[in-house]
């Protein structure tokens, strides 16, 4: 028998096979027109990787205005719908369960991507960061700060989007609340600076993320709603850790004890932030106690330290993002400990077959 934490199943809101998630991950191969996901393309690599306890699928923009990369593709049009449909039945049929991974850049943008209009922040701050676009990495802009009318039309295309979902048949949606896009540049001083409703005190800059919340769980219910957030996110994307970023996250974690979400999805940070000022280190056993429902960890998990942190007690399930780039059947190669094959980070974001669904399976 198997004793691996990482190996048993998982019932509370969500039935998992096995406690080993596929993080998100953006590979730009939507390359048509419409930013189409394709059976060739996108319906074989999540097929391949199906032996997870869940797939979450790669950001997909919930609207025109929410991109900021090339080729990611969409969850807004009818021909994106019918795409996603390929997917979802593929992984079905593989017996594996899919979340879509719902995603607005924010300023993470640049005019290229929108007819030359600026793209939308909570405040008009420049992340000065990089923007992948048609003509290559291009440096950010000064965003436009959205408008009350903007915010109410935001809340709807990602409600229009959860709805996307269902019709696609996933079997859940996962905010992408995290990593310095959209709600993170409402939920940090450094991006917000707003005096209205949505800026100052803390409950107000959660104010945008609950409402998209409350909005996508009239159409699809709360126990398939997934959020990902990266509290100690810190010198990325532009942003930067203050006095009020942690109480932030807790506040918005220990608000999320009184919906019934199918999870909380955290990274543990990206950088090394043992010297920044006010950051936490140890992100799953500082918001472990304040969370009831099921909390899912990230970030530079190996096999060994994916069971240690479920036998702790600290995570009920661990998203592994690069080691299923390189390993589809990663599942497989902790049951049996086999080697892991590395993956290739120069085609991470390439178009084609290629570093997306060559990579061998250990039984070939
Ligand atoms: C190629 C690549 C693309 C990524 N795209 C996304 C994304 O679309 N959405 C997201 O939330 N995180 C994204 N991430 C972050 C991963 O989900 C994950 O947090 C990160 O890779 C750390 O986990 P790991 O150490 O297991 O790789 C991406 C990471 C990589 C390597």
């Amino acid at each position: 028998m198997n004793t691996q934490p990482l190996l048993t199943p998982y019932h509370k809101n969500i039935t998992l096979k096995n406690r080993i998630v596929m993080a998100p991950m953006t590979r730009s191969r939507a390359d048509n027109k419409e930013k189409v996901a394709t059976d060739d393309l996108q319906g074989l690599y999540y097929e391949q990787r199906a032996s997870a306890g869940l797939i979450i699928t790669e950001g997909s923009q919930v609207s025109k205005e929410a991109v900021g990369y090339i080729n990611t593709p969409g969850i807004h049009s009818k021909a994106q719908v019918e795409g996603w449909k390929t997917v979802t039945k593929r992984v079905h049929d593989k017996g594996g369960t899919i979340f879509i991974q719902l995603w607005h850049v924010g300023r993470i943008s640049h005019p290229d991507f929108h007819d030359g209009a600026l793209p939308v922040s909570a405040s008009a701050i420049n992340p000065n960061a990089q923007s992948f676009t048609p003509n290559g990495f291009k440096e950010t802009v000064t965003p436009k700060a959205m408008t009350l009318g903007d915010i109410k039309r935001t809340i709807n295309d990602f409600k229009n989007a959860a709805a996307n979902a269902v019709e696609a048949g996933f079997d859940g949606i996962e905010l992408h609340s995290s990593n310095g896009y959209l709600f993170q540049q409402f939920f940090n001083g450094c991006s917000n600076t707003r005096t209205d409703a949505y800026g100052g005190s803390i409950e107000n800059r959660a104010r945008f993320f609950f409402e998209v919340l409350d909005a996508m769980k009239t159409v699809i219910p709360q126990e398939k709603i997934g959020v990902r957030f990266n509290p100690s996110l810190h010198g990325l994307f532009g942003i930067t850790v203050d006095e009020d970023t942690i109480p932030t996250f807790e506040y918005i974690i220990k608000k999320l004890n009184a919906y019934n979400l199918a999870y909380v999805h955290l990274s543990e940070p990206f950088t090394d932030v043992s010297e920044v000022p006010f950051a936490v280190t140890d992100i799953a056993k500082h918001f472990r106690p304040l969370y009831n429902g099921t909390l899912m960890i990230n970030t530079n998990f190996d096999q060994e330290k994916g069971n240690k942190v479920l036998a702790n007690g600290d995570a009920d399930l661990v998203a592994y993002g690069k080691p299923f780039v390189s390993n589809p059947d990663l599942v497989e190669r902790f049951e049996k400990h086999l080697a892991l094959a590395e993956w290739d980070k120069d085609t991470f974001y390439t178009p084609g077959k290629k570093g997306y669904t060559d990579y061998p399976f250990a039984s070939e």
